[in-house]
């Protein structure tokens, strides 16, 4: 069973981020329309005449939505209806993650991280499910973060909405077995170069493990071409994310810690800055650094 992308309709969310317009790119061949939702469709209009160029058959649809929001959820749906587009491919790869410890956070910023990362994606799939399970034919990529798999003192709110796919995703694709219906998450680690676009940037976070978004992208697609649960792009990540549920709890809370380099701040315990410092290397971005988050404070 492979996801019908191959002359589909395919719906990207998120297809301003780096990822987006990668799995775009990497689509427009095989696709039949690609539908491209952004908050700044405006931004998109570059990439559309990229993808033409690239397929000159490929149907380019471009609409700017909240998809955290029903009503513009429902009008996405309306549009396409109304050009006759039933998306058959799903690729969910909106979301958002600020970096900062939870209680320091306004309550507007943790609501955006739960909407952009659970309701808009859970409310996606709860409009698109039904006709691909009545064509029997459809599939559904959610784009997550291996910070599913780690506790992060920063990125709590993240942590938990990522978890929360996680779950839900194994659960439903346990309900739809059978029917059709592909239903891959993708937990990437770190993706581009930071420092290409922060040229301030101090270090780059994980370098070991940095995959640039095109591999990323590819990667997962080829994962979700073979029906994959669970792909974890590129082999170190894959390794480090298939060890770490293994690992009792105690010492996942100590890879937080020293991730976060909170003990290398403080001096105590008789850590090791450089540990610590190696382990912040290790770890996917985002993985905040104690100054960036006052998280000694
Ligand atoms: N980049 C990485 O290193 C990395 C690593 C692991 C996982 N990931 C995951 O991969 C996905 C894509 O990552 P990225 O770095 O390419 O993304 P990104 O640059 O952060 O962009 C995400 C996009 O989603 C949009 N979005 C957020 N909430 C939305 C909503 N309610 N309705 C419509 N669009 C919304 C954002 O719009 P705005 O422009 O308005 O914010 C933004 O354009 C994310 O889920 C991220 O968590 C990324």
């Amino acid at each position: 069973m492979r996801p019908p992308i191959d002359f589909g309709s395919i719906l990207i969310t998120g297809a301003c981020s780096v990822l987006g317009r990668e799995f775009a790119r990497q689509l427009s061949h095989r696709a039949r329309t690609l539908v491209l939702v952004c908050p700044h469709v405006e931004r998109l209009e570059t990439l559309s005449e990229e993808l033409q160029a690239r397929n000159p058959t490929l149907g380019v649809v471009l609409l700017r939505a909240d998809i955290a929001l029903p009503n513009e959820v429902d009008r996405v749906m309306n549009e396409l209806a109304s050009h006759l587009i039933t998306p058959g491919v799903l690729v969910s790869a909106a979301g958002v993650g600020p970096q900062a410890p939870f209680a320091q956070q306004s309550w507007e910023d943790v609501q955006r991280t739960l909407q952009a990362n659970i309701v808009a994606p859970l409310l996606l799939m709860h409009r698109l499910l039904p006709s691909m399970l009545a064509r029997k034919s459809g599939g559904i990529l959610h784009v997550g973060s291996g910070n599913s798999q780690l506790f992060l003192p920063g990125l709590a709110a993240a942590s938990a909405a990522h978890r929360c796919l996680d779950g839900f995703l194994e659960s439903l694709r346990l309900e739809v077995e059978g029917s059709g219906v592909v239903i891959t998450y993708a937990a990437p680690g770190p993706v581009g170069d930071p420092r290409r676009e922060d040229p301030a940037a101090p270090e780059a976070h994980a370098p070991f493990f940095r995959l640039s978004a095109a591999q990323c992208a590819r990667k997962i697609l080829a994962g979700f071409d073979r029906a994959e649960p669970l792909v974890y792009p590129g082999t170190g990540h894959r390794w480090v994310m298939g060890l770490l549920p293994m690992l009792p709890r105690p010492l996942r809370r100590a890879l937080g810690r020293f991730a976060a380099g909170r003990r290398a701040e403080e001096g105590t315990g008789g850590s090791s800055p450089r540990l610590a410092r190696g382990l912040q290397a290790l770890l996917p971005p985002g993985t905040p650094s104690p100054g960036a988050t006052g998280l000694n404070r």
